[in-house]
């Protein structure tokens, strides 16, 4: 992650413009400072660590874009608007030039109620995008959507798709266990779960859970299909007492059978002469229309000076969802963010809630329209208006 060091420095009043980048406020806390930034195509918090007559720059995880070339660029602007003095950087000291968000990369709002008119397939945790490249140029008739947390493997599939001008895939950079959840019911032809990562000591973790394989069964559509393969006979066992425990679909189980495309880590663990397991699922009836979870916005009059005051790191836990309050940050006496993680208690969701003005709203996005939120949501509204003490 690109981070630099420089010597403190006096830092100019926000908000200003430099180098095609806005620079809006700086937000205060006991651990850290984040400072909004905005260019054409993104939003994103850059974060600033002050210790001992010194300043760490670095991205804020949880807004960080997927091009890390328009996080690298924020960071220069900031530390040259600001004349601070570098002593160690892991930012490309080679001229960036700002590149455009890429047309193939997504935002989950994109997939609220999206209904493809071609055949739709979705491929989790794509690592180096062999399998899902190779598939998308081989049915060039279906569509394809690749969903990654790890965004040096999404950069690398982006300019493949862009070299190789694949036109029929889409990349989201998101947790596929909540993405997964705003789809429409009977929408989706086939998931692929290849190789997930085993999570032995954090099961929680996982991909394949029970929450996760009965949205899978509501997004499929009658006949669609769900293709897991893995390495880890770990894994394959709790997968397969998961898969055990669903109703309403059929089931296969091969070993060591290869498939058209292998991937990087298959080949290792061919290589290894470890067995390949592979669980196939197939849908079988037509499910329910998603449920509509509307999130309301805050439209209550919220007192930041209050909320200040009174702030402590406190986690509200209730029947299948939680409300974290992890942080407070002052923009002035009036104004400030909300550090806030809430939601499913294995997908949870990260947000900053701005107070600005008597209003709070979520920064830089929304939250998602899924039932653990839309209560978690409520739980914060009650926050807010003061009622939440007991
Ligand atoms: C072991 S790698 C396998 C990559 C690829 N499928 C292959 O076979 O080479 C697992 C991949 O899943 C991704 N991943 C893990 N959890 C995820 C999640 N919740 N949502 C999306 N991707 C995830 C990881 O970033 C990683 O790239």
């Amino acid at each position: 992650m690109p981070n630099v060091h420089t010597k403190k420095g006096v830092l100019l009043d926000l908000p200003y413009k430099f180098n095609g980048f806005a620079f809006e406020f700086i937000a205060r806390s006991k651990y850290d400072n984040l400072i909004l930034v905005r260019c054409e195509d993104e939003s994103f918090f850059l974060s600033l660590v002050e210790k001992d007559e010194k300043f760490l720059i670095k991205a804020d995880k949880l807004t960080r874009p997927t091009n890390v070339k328009i996080l690298q660029d924020a960071m220069k602007a900031f530390v040259e608007k600001n004349s601070l003095a570098i002593t160690f950087s892991t930012i490309n000291s080679k001229k960036n030039h700002l590149k455009r968000r890429s047309k193939f990369l997504k935002d989950i709002k994109d997939f609220i109620g999206f209904k493809s008119k071609s055949d739709f397939e979705i491929e989790i945790g794509f690592g180096s995008g062999r399998h899902l490249l190779h598939k998308a140029k081989e049915n060039s008739q279906k569509i394809f959507l690749g969903i990654e947390i790890h965004k040096p493997s999404i950069e690398q599939v982006l300019k493949q798709c862009q070299l190789q001008n694949i036109e029929n895939i889409m990349i989201l950079d998101y947790d596929a266990r909540i993405a997964l959840e705003v789809l429409e019911s009977n929408s989706v032809d086939k998931i692929y779960v290849h190789f997930p990562v085993p999570w032995d000591k954090k099961p929680h973790r996982r991909v394949i859970s029970r929450d996760f394989l009965e949205v899978t069964l509501r997004i499929l559509k009658r006949g669609g299909k769900l293709e897991l393969r893995t390495d880890s006979e770990n894994y394959f066992r709790y997968a397969y007492e998961l898969f055990l425990s669903l109703n309403r679909c059929d089931f296969s189980v091969k070993k060591n059978i290869n498939i058209e495309v292998s991937s990087k880590y298959e080949d290792r663990w061919k290589k290894m002469k470890k067995n390949i397991y592979e669980i196939n699922l197939t849908n079988l009836e037509n499910s329910s229309k998603k449920e509509i979870c509307e999130i309301e916005d805050f439209d209550i009059e919220v007192d930041f000076k209050r909320i200040y005051k009174n702030f402590t790191n406190k986690t509200i836990k209730k029947d299948g969802y939680f409300v974290h309050f992890e942080n407070i940050y002052k923009i002035d006496n009036n104004s400030g963010i909300l550090k806030l993680s809430f939601g499913a208690y294995d997908r949870a969701e990260h947000k900053y809630l701005l107070i600005e003005g008597g209003r709070a709203s979520y920064l830089p996005n929304r939250v998602l329209p899924i039932w653990q939120n839309r209560e978690s949501n409520k739980v914060v509204a009650t926050y807010l208006k003061g009622f939440l003490d007991e």
